[in-house]
């Protein structure tokens, strides 16, 4: 009887020291060790107001706030904002226009100067802004073409790129959380945040999104200054069933893990310090109050130790859009239950109020409000925000310097996609004489840019750099010895006749975001149709560009055209970009990064199911043509010839991997780039297998008459399994067929016997 009642008494004091790591075993960073000392001498209410993030509007004077989409400075009202640092301990702001930089540096210094005054524990404040393609939000910024052409360029400099100069210009400014990349993918092109994603593709999105992390998080030219990167929206946001942004998704949780997750997990593997919840529901459950979501898979399996914030007022929305809690404190639990560490409010302390309230009420325990604080504070400190609170105006050289405009330029340059050119009607001829300029978006600087562009979705050019070319302007920069004319359609008939070539500008002439860009289908505007068919009825060679933020319905005119570019949104200097493509000082070699629909409705990416095709019920012939153009394709001023790939073995077991090879050479007479993308077909699988998936690519330049040997290593580990609906790895044994090119080759992969 002793004996067992000693070992009652002795086993958990085992159990406690053999679990605990002793201090010495346990090394405990010093930022860790900072953050630990201040988060004990932190209240209840500060370390709730670290988790609380107000927007810009709520700490302007009353005038500004009332014009604010046509704001064009900033001042501080600091009776509201000493309200929020003094009485809520708020620890970060969001949000911002595009003003210039003397304005931002003496808004953030104020905020800051401030906040620290008023801050008990001297914790600085953390400011978020929507920096998505190049410097968004500040005036002269640097805006780069938009992700879904940054993908197109097949080149992931351009991204990383994106980050770099982004954060070079405005980092001084206090701008230390930008809140990108988008990582969702482009599944649904109706969505209104297509142009956002980088295209259909889980593997190219996931290299393109790390590239950009890596360049704002890694950028040493910042210095004293860091930055955080965003991962957003975490996840199925992309994919709404209706089109319509942050309507309902409904994605198996096998295609959620097979498509949608690894971007995530890209982005974690690259260190992003920080992921954006998404604002909809997926499977009936909205994001912002899935356990199963913001826990369980993103920090327990997916092991993100990293600050998550929800997205704009969508603690709220759990009430007022989902219905899924009665209230606002409801709400609140319901998130701090699932995950959250920050609430992007973002117009009132109500986040403050309520979370109090439930560790009071014993609902959720202190223990909880500490782990989000911790890691609020740590990025604080990871971020050098402690030691260097304040922005700095000495360094304000460094924005719109042509060194990063031409990064931006050439990123541009490699992104728009030669989608056809019968007969090479491009590069057109110098000797070219008449060329007439049209379309509704020829003549604009909106439509080159879309969304988050010095405003949420500017509507007016003037927003836009004085220097910065529309289409019709870029032409006639570029052909100085042709006689170049813009003509309105109702001007066409004139000038139709003496023209050789006929240039149409088409697609969207709008910019939005969000729910201000959802649509019912993505038919092309009825009268740029008809513009499109007028200027065809000319009988001349006609060159259409398309600058659009996601593919507009063109099947009625694409065949009559003898050349048609995708130039998406292609940023400031995407006009120049499209004229030295037409006049052949660029040799175009963008692929597209998503397969462009030839009709509504049967809208399937390049990496479908075989039964969308099944050979046992072939389709009608006239539905076999899903897309104008496939993901992945894209056309030169070249031609370049795919050869000899070759493997070095037919049969791949376990631990061994595959070498490929192929050859290109350019049989042409223009120097160019070629993205070579590597593919992997499995031929037969468990769970449905897509007819395709892109593992690899690369890009070099290659000489007319010269070869470059590219080579793609496939490893079963990375390339060849796929997850179940839980997660689990699946490799199978059986036929799998690489393709590059207009070329195949078939292997056998054989596990070990156990
Ligand atoms: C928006 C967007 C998100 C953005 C945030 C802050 O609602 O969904 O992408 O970063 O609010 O502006």
């Amino acid at each position: 009887m002793m004996k067992l009642i000693l070992n009652i008494f002795l086993l958990p004091l085992l159990l406690i020291f053999v679990c605990c790591d002793s201090p010495s075993e346990k090394t405990i960073s010093e930022t860790d060790k900072k953050t630990e000392e201040l988060l004990s001498r932190m209240t209840l209410e500060e370390k709730v107001g670290q988790m609380t993030q107000i927007n810009i509007t709520e700490i302007l004077i009353d005038s500004i706030v009332k014009n604010y989409d046509s704001v064009t400075t900033f001042v501080l009202d600091t009776n509201k904002l000493i309200h929020f640092v003094g009485k809520y301990h708020i620890g970060s702001f969001l949000n911002g226009r595009a003003v210039p930089a003397d304005i931002w540096f003496n808004y953030m210094n104020q905020l800051q100067r401030v906040n620290l005054r008023y801050s008990k524990n001297k914790i600085p404040i953390l400011y978020g802004v929507d920096h998505v393609h190049g410097s968004s939000y500040l005036k002269e910024g640097t805006i780069f073409p938009h992700n879904i052409n940054i993908a197109s360029t097949f080149d992931t400099s351009y991204a990383y790129l994106q980050g770099k100069v982004t954060t070079y210009e405005t980092a001084d400014l206090g701008h230390h959380w930008i809140f990108a990349p988008v990582m969702d993918l482009g599944r649904n092109k109706l969505w209104g945040r297509y142009y956002e994603t980088f295209g259909e593709d889980p593997y190219l999105t996931s290299k393109m999104g790390s590239a950009f992390i890596r360049g704002i998080q890694e950028n040493e030219d910042i210095k004293p200054y860091k930055a955080a990167a965003c991962a957003k929206h975490f996840i199925g946001y992309s994919d709404p069933k209706s089109g319509w942004d942050r309507s309902p998704a409904e994605i198996p949780d096998q295609v959620l893990r097979e498509f949608f997750l690894p971007s995530f997990k890209a982005a974690i593997d690259a260190d992003v310090k920080t992921i954006m919840v998404n604002s909809g529901e997926v499977n009936g459950i909205p994001v912002h109050a899935s356990h199963d979501i913001l826990t369980k898979l993103l920090r327990d399996e997916l092991g993100f130790q990293g600050v998550v914030v929800t997205d704009w007022q969508d603690i709220i929305a759990l009430q007022t859009m989902h219905f899924v809690a009665e209230n606002e404190k409801e709400a609140t639990y319901l998130a701090i239950h699932a995950g959250i560490d920050m609430s992007m409010v973002p117009k009132s302390t109500s986040f403050c109020e309520h979370v109090i309230a439930l560790v009071k009420e014993g609902r959720i325990s202190e223990e909880r409000i500490n782990q989000s604080v911790r890691r609020i504070l740590k990025l604080k400190f990871d971020l050098g925000l402690f030691d260097n609170p304040y922005p700095r105006n000495d360094r304000f050289a460094r924005i719109a310097t042509p060194e990063n405009r031409e990064k931006a330029l050439n990123a541009a340059r490699e992104s728009i996609v030669l989608m056809k050119n019968t007969n090479e009607l491009l590069p057109l001829k110098k000797e070219i004489k008449n060329i007439l300029v049209t379309g509704y978006t020829a003549n604009k600087k909106v439509p080159l840019c879309g969304g988050w562009t010095y405003r949420f979705s500017a509507k007016s050019d003037h927003w836009f750099p004085q220097d910065m070319p529309t289409i019709a302007d870029a032409i006639k920069n570029e052909f100085t010895e042709s006689t170049v004319t813009f003509a309105e359609e109702n001007d066409l008939a004139k000038y139709a006749s003496t023209a050789e070539v006929i240039v149409v500008a088409a697609g969207e002439e709008n910019a939005y975001a969000e729910t201000d860009g959802s649509i019912n289908d993505l038919a092309l505007s009825e009268r740029q149709l008809k513009l499109i068919e007028k200027v065809l009825s000319y009988k001349k060679p006609v060159v259409l560009i398309l600058t659009e933020g996601r593919p507009r319905i063109i099947h009625q005119v694409y065949d009559t055209c003898q050349a048609v570019l995708f130039a998406g949104l292609p940023g400031t200097m995407g006009a120049q970009a499209i004229a030295e493509i037409l006049s052949g000082k660029v040799n175009p070699s963008g692929k597209m990064s998503f397969s462009y629909p030839y009709k509504q409705g049967h809208i399937i990416p390049y990496n479908y199911k075989r039964s969308e095709y099944s050979v046992i019920r072939p389709v009608k012939r006239e539905l076999n043509r899903h897309s104008i153009l496939e993901f992945g394709e894209g056309l030169s001023y070249t031609a370049f010839e795919y050869t000899d790939l070759t493997l070095n073995d037919t049969l791949l077991n376990e631990n061994e991997k595959l070498t490929a090879k192929v050859t290109v050479t350019n049989k042409g007479k223009y120097s160019g780039k070629e993205a070579v993308l590597w593919f992997i077909s499995d031929e037969y699988g468990s769970i449905t297998r897509p007819v395709k998936e892109l593992q690899y690519f690369e890009k070099h330049e290659i000489k007319p008459g010269g070869s470059y040997t590219f080579t793609f290593i496939t490893d079963p580990q990375v390339h060849l399994w796929y997850p179940d609906k839980e997660g689990r790895k699946i490799l199978e044994q059986g036929y799998f067929t690489i393709k590059v090119g207009n070329l195949s080759r078939r292997f056998k992969y054989v596990p070990k016997a156990k």
